[in-house]
């Protein structure tokens, strides 16, 4: 019992990982395969940032009450489709990048 719900865990975390990649290929096209661009020139560079941030600021924008280089009806456009986990998931994403 206990191997079992050790592998599962470990398909779960997987999965998530691969559902933050999969969530943030849309977002490549304006901030970077790795987060690295400025998107449109506006955003900061995101590489790296720090998890709990990047939620709150999705989380802002999916509000419609971030707006931080004038352009954040944009960024409300791209995550207002996005559930809390999956706005998680690409958020771990982000952080894990280098
Ligand atoms: C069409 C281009 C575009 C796409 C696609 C896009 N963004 Fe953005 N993003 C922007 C712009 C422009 C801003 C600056 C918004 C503002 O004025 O606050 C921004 C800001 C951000 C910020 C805050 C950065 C800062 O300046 O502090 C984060 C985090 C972010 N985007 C994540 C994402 C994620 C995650 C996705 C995919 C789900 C995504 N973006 C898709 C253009 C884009």
């Amino acid at each position: 019992m206990k191997k079992i719900a050790i592998a599962m865990l470990f398909a779960g975390s997987t999965l998530l990982m691969a559902d933050g990649a999969a969530a943030y290929a849309k977002c490549a096209g304006c901030h970077g395969a790795n987060g690295e661009k400025a998107a449109l020139g506006k955003s900061a560079i995101i590489t790296g940032q720090d998890a709990a941030k990047t939620l709150e600021q999705l989380k802002g924008y999916k509000a419609g009450t971030l707006n931080q280089h004038g352009m954040g009806a944009v960024m409300k456009g791209q995550v207002a489709s996005m559930d809390d986990a999956a706005l998680q998931a690409v958020s771990d994403h982000i952080a894990a990048m280098k």
